[in-house]
């Protein structure tokens, strides 16, 4: 079995990914500091792969307890790197945490990697590096725009650092870039999810918190955008798609020679605010106490991906649909409290 290193594998997207690791007959040693997930996860995914899986509550930053543990596992191949902070308004308030954090996690992570001659990277980057692109759907050619926040700039800055080190003398280390969209949904078992802290920032934990009554309403940010409805537009995917693309980058990186590619990660289609909300009172049959608002600031109008480069060269597309995501998102929401008692 190939074993791969997963950072902030207790994580969203990185629980998702080890399932379908475990899946696709990899190995995954996981890195998780529980900083942004509860312990409880890890039980959740015992029961989900029915196997024992191997975890160090380690700050990935720890730089000694990070050769600690690749001393422990002389058989890694590759890593996931998901271990960062990724909530967008929080960065503008605290950015030091932000660039400490998400740019000491990759520089140590990769320190090591190439000390111990671990050659594959999987970097978790985001559709925000594009900021508002000219042209949709976005392809990978686009350039960056200035980061709107300090979080975006940590993306690009990570993008950067992975590019420059394969252009470095004596390097070592391969990397795919995986630009997500939006992502969103949750297991199907419901034993797997987002668990955002206090009050959610993206639109789904909202519209999943407001109608189990956790919140009094939602507010729409916008309704005076250039978009068919007037509310912005997204590209909504499916986290369990998502985590399948990880395996594939893994399988298409292990024959290649050393190099840094990006791929974009999103279904190719746009979806309002509004279409969103609508569709989630059709799959739940919750009516959703919703208000429309004003714009909320650093919103970009309208994005949603070309994921042709990963459905060509990586062999993966997504399967599911909005409203699949919006269901299992619901079915999560509903069984959260009985998983999460017990941090
Ligand atoms: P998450 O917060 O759910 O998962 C991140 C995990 O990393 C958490 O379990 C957290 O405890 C852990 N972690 C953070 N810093 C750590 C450290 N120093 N050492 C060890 N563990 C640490 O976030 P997510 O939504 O699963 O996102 C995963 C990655 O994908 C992040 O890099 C994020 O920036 C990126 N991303 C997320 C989205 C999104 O909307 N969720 C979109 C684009 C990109
Ligand atoms: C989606 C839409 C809001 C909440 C963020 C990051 C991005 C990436 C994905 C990490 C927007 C609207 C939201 C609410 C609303 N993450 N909305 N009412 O902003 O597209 O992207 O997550 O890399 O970098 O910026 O996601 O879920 O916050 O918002 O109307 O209460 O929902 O205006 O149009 P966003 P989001």
């Amino acid at each position: 079995m190939i074993k791969i290193l997963v950072t902030g594998g207790a994580g969203f997207i990185g629980s998702h990914t080890v399932v379908e690791l475990v899946n696709g007959g990899f190995q995954p040693v996981i890195v998780d500091n529980f900083c942004n997930s509860h312990r409880s996860v890890i039980g959740n995914l015992e029961e989900i792969t029915k196997q024992q899986l191997i975890v160090y509550d380690v700050d990935c930053t720890d730089e000694l307890a990070m050769r600690q543990i690749v001393t422990e596992h002389p058989d890694l191949q590759g890593a996931i790197h998901f271990a960062a902070y990724k909530a967008v308004g929080e960065s503008v308030r605290f950015p030091h945490k932000y660039y400490h954090n998400n740019i000491n996690s990759l520089l140590v992570l990769t320190r090591v990697m190439d000390a111990f001659g671990i050659r594959n990277l999987v970097f978790s980057s985001s559709c925000t590096v594009y900021g508002q692109p000219d042209q949709l759907p976005v392809s990978e050619e686009t350039p960056y725009q200035l980061a709107e926040s300090p979080y975006g700039y940590t993306k690009q800055i990570c993008e950067r650092i992975l590019q420059d080190l394969v252009r470095g003398e004596g390097n070592t280390i391969s990397s795919v870039l995986l630009r997500y969209f939006n992502p969103i949904g949750a297991h199907p078992s419901g034993l797997i999810g987002e668990l955002p802290l206090g009050v959610p920032e993206n639109l789904i934990p909202y519209i999943t918190q407001t109608a189990a009554g956790l919140r009094e309403q939602l507010t729409v940010f916008g309704t005076d955008y250039s978009t068919p409805d007037g509310t912005c537009v997204r590209d909504y995917i499916h986290v369990v798609d998502l985590a399948k693309a990880h395996v594939k980058a893994l399988q298409w990186m292990a024959d290649r020679p050393v190099g840094c590619e990006s791929f974009n990660l999103g279904t190719g289609r746009g979806n309002s605010v509004l279409e969103v909300l609508h569709t989630f009172e059709e799959v739940s049959g919750e009516k959703l106490n919703y208000v429309l608002g004003d714009r909320r600031p650093g919103d970009v109008e309208q994005i949603y991906a070309s994921s042709e480069k990963a459905n060509q060269t990586l062999g993966w597309k997504t399967e599911l649909h909005l409203a699949d995501a919006l269901k299992d998102a619901w079915n999560w929401q509903l069984k959260l409290e009985t998983h999460t008692s017990s941090k």
